[in-house]
């Protein structure tokens, strides 16, 4: 099925492009962009874009390497007492 029609992209070119990035560094992080590079193509109108990326997403092998989720340590909560009290107009 073509995903792409100004390039002719079509939903087995995306998967394979993801096979051929995650083959070539499985801790690559897959965007759109380099999907187009690994074909050799560039989107022109971005119409495609939501489906493409839903496409993408949709691969078993899109999904961030297990071993790189999880690094950034978690924000911590602000307590409300903390929070610094609302701005008051000067009287
Ligand atoms: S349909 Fe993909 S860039 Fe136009």
């Amino acid at each position: 099925m073509i995903i792409c029609f100004c390039s002719g992209v079509t939903d087995s070119d995306i998967s394979e492009a993801i096979a051929a990035i995650r083959t070539s560094d499985p801790r690559a992080v897959i965007t759109p962009g380099k999907v187009y590079r690994a074909l050799g193509k560039a989107p022109r109108c971005g119409g495609c874009v939501r489906e493409f990326v839903d496409h993408m997403r949709s691969d078993e092998q899109f999904a961030v390497p297990a071993e790189l989720r999880g690094l950034r340590p978690p924000t911590p909560a602000v307590e409300p007492e903390a929070a610094e009290p609302p701005l008051r107009p000067a009287v």
